[in-house]
């Protein structure tokens, strides 16, 4: 059986964020409003988001501030706040991380649980969100995952749970517009992760491969574009992409490269979407015996040859690293913990082509050091 989950509506196009106000009057009067540091801000959507929401007579509490890859004790700090506001529900607009702290927020006050009571288990209650990403790469407004960093063990991990698929997703391209060429590479390169790792797992079917081939093949003609050449045309078309390769993961999950990603982030607070590209062209060699016929060609065509050789290209093309030391010092690593961390990575793991045993893990974080 298969089944594909997605919010309960989506509205993508350029401006379609002036939709919102509409949409959070059908879920009710009073919001909280999550958005980051201060891009939005200095952007100048804050205010017009604001004028907009304001102009439909909502009450809205605004959570900002949001720090990238967040942590139990902000999540907990936000919690209290938004607890005591008593919302109908909560905007997020900016990028995975402020979504995800959305996500775990609206768990959190609905099943009066603890963040390590929900682990593992498949969450099922949340006050309804609206999610609006300002980044082109985590796939977060579309998803049931959230990711979470533990401070004291830092540990990076993922709650799930169909509730915690936004029940309305705004793509608005223009919202990412403002992205730095660093955050926008890394997090396209995210996007292209998900859409690769998507139609390589083994819960692929063919209509997820829909979705993860749309994905590749806009990311892949319109990456470069987006950010060397600042093509708006690109920016748009990479914007939609990044939504389909989360409906994608969200429907297959991912495989290997998260698994090893994520530590990767816990430990040496490496960015996402920089620690996938590093582990993206090691996955395709390991997983090269296992990968059919078929898709290997389709691979091989759309990229113009050897898969991780053409994504090792593409990284340097954008100026990205290819090899953990080049952003931290080899003498720090802790490798057997990244395998152990990885490991625990269960679900990502199972989900591989390629059977992966501990060594294998080991192997890729040697080949990438
Ligand atoms: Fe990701």
């Amino acid at each position: 059986m298969a089944i594909l989950e997605l919010p309960k509506k989506i509205i993508y196009g350029i401006d379609t964020i002036n939709q919102l106000p509409e949409e959070a009057i059908m879920i009710g009067k009073k919001f909280s409003l999550f958005c980051g540091e201060a891009s939005l801000k200095k952007s100048g959507y804050l205010e017009k988001i604001l004028e907009l929401l304001g102009m439909k007579g909502l009450e809205i509490q605004i959570i900002n501030g949001i720090t990238p890859e967040p942590n139990i004790p902000l999540v907990l700090e936000i919690l209290n706040k938004v607890k005591e506001y008593k919302p109908d529900g909560i905007i997020a607009i900016g990028g995975g991380s402020v979504i995800d702290t959305a996500k775990v927020v609206s768990a959190l006050i609905t099943t009066n649980s603890s963040i390590s009571e929900l682990r593992g288990k498949e969450i099922e209650f949340s006050i309804p969100i609206i999610a609006s990403p300002t980044t082109a790469g985590t796939g977060s407004e579309v998803t049931r995952f959230a990711v979470i960093t533990d401070l004291d063990t830092k540990d990076k991990f993922i709650l799930y749970g169909k509730a915690l698929i936004p029940q309305i997703a705004i793509i608005d391209p223009k919202l990412t517009f403002t992205m730095s060429p660093l955050v926008a590479s890394a997090t396209g390169i995210d996007a292209l992760s998900h859409a690769i790792e998507s139609f390589l797992s083994r819960s692929a079917t063919c209509t997820t491969d829909l979705w993860a081939k749309g994905a590749l093949e806009t990311l892949w003609n319109n990456l470069i574009p987006s950010i060397l050449e600042n093509s708006l045309y690109s920016k748009e078309r990479v914007s939609y992409a990044s939504f389909w390769a989360g409906v994608a993961i969200n429907n297959t999950k991912t495989t290997l490269v998260h698994a090893m990603s994520r530590p990767l982030g816990g430990l040496y607070n490496i960015i996402h979407g920089i620690a996938n590209g590093i582990l993206l062209p090691p996955y395709l060699r390991f997983n090269a015996p296992f990968i059919p016929q078929e898709k290997m060609s389709y691979l091989k065509n759309l990229m113009g040859g050897y898969p991780p050789d053409k994504i090792e290209e593409l990284l340097k093309n954008l100026n990205l690293p290819t090899k953990i030391s080049q952003l931290i010092d080899k003498d720090r690593i802790d490798i057997k913990l990244l395998v152990e961390r990885a490991k625990s990575a269960k679900m990502n793991i199972d989900n591989n082509l390629g059977p992966v045993r501990e060594e294998d893990i080991y192997a890729i974080y040697m080949e990438v050091l």
